[in-house]
């Protein structure tokens, strides 16, 4: 017997949205999951409409940072059946969050019962369009109400769907960052945590100024070694080989960029994970052996990158070199919606019982 109470809407707001024009991350579908963490143990599991959450000013998480989350989407196949894209893998990664954040970990059973039964009852807010998905935002945070720095001993969970199309609807366009870090070995850049995020605005505030979309970071210590952008991880196609930075603790281990690293390699492709130096990568470009770059992120999936800029060199990269980056992206918006078969076993089918 499930543990997942249910309280539905009484006026659903789907008919507001237009699926062909939906700005990614501003419109939510009409329920969300909640619990709550107390006396050592996840409970009040529900799915209720989408509404505002009371919360004391002492919130924890507003004062000492302790919050984390996921990133997932949901697509429908060609038959109307809602699919996930490695379930099993975001858990885990919500869980190494969570421990590095001194926050209790999610039952994986809980956690996929959830995404399931939500997705499920939502089911009709899912864009069917090849490219758009239902993003699937799993998120914990502290609620004990105490100003001082310790672990809370209450806690939140809550998952938020929203329809969205992609979120670089154009090539992306970087500045290697050359005076603020986004992470350093030893620190949190692995865990998804909301400081990594905020730590990133001000950086990318300053690059748009200058007219870029993001920063590339390089590694704390010797500014040497390309980390990632922030909302996405970055893979060079060089002449022979494609590269992408190893995870290093300091580097988000994406699992689109997982995805990516297997599909290569099952096609055949040289990939290597080593820790890339940005001279490499200006080398090569100057050699005309690096032929394309791209990013990848679940919210991102694979964006084409337009130019990279460092102090020295501004690197152009021409459309018509797309051809890996493409021919990634087709595979993967192909097996999110049943369209190209799943040869890897990422994709997951909704199930109703949440099991
Ligand atoms: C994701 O890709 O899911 C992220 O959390 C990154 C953010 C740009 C939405």
């Amino acid at each position: 017997m499930s543990k997942i109470k249910t309280i539905a809407v009484e006026n659903s707001s789907l008919d507001n949205v237009d699926f062909n024009n939906i700005p990614f991350g501003r419109v939510f579908s009409d329920h969300m999951f909640s619990a709550v963490y107390r006396n050592g143990e996840w409970q009040d599991l529900k799915i209720c409409p989408t509404e505002n959450i009371n919360v004391h000013p002492a919130m924890m998480a507003l004062h000492y940072g302790q919050s984390i989350f996921e990133g997932m989407k949901a697509t429908v196949d060609q038959s109307g059946i809602p699919l996930l894209f490695r379930p099993e893998k975001h858990i885990e990664r919500l869980n190494a969050s969570a421990r590095r954040m001194c926050m209790p970990e999610i039952p994986t059973d809980i956690f996929l019962e959830a995404i399931h039964r939500l997705v499920d009852f939502d089911k009709a807010w899912i864009p069917p369009q090849e490219g758009s998905a239902l993003y699937i935002r799993p998120f914990v945070f502290a609620t004990d109400e105490y100003i001082g720095v310790t672990a809370s001993q209450n806690y939140r969970f809550l998952i938020l769907t929203l329809p969205v199309g992609p979120y670089y609807s154009k090539p992306v366009s970087l500045m290697v960052e050359r005076k603020y870090v986004r992470a350093v070995k030893g620190g949190v850049g692995e865990a998804k945590t909301c400081g990594n995020y905020a730590a990133s605005l001000l950086p990318a505030k300053l690059a748009k100024e200058k007219g870029f979309d993001q920063v590339m970071w390089m590694d704390a210590h010797e500014f040497k070694y390309i980390q990632e952008v922030g909302t996405m991880n970055l893979f060079f196609v060089f002449k022979d080989r494609i590269v992408t930075p190893s995870t290093d603790g300091a580097i988000l281990k994406g699992i689109t960029r997982m995805s990516i690293i297997d599909y290569l390699k099952g096609e055949g492709h040289k990939v290597e994970e080593y820790p890339l130096t940005i001279d490499e990568v200006k080398e090569a470009y100057k050699k005309g052996e690096l032929i394309e770059a791209f990013g990848s992120g679940t919210a991102a999936v694979i964006a084409n990158i337009s130019r990279i800029k460092d102090t020295d060199i501004d690197m152009q990269f021409d459309a018509s070199h797309w051809k890996l980056s493409t021919e990634v992206k087709s595979f993967f918006n192909g097996v999110r919606i049943g369209k190209v078969p799943d040869k890897y076993g990422w994709i997951v089918p909704v199930n109703s019982q949440g099991n």
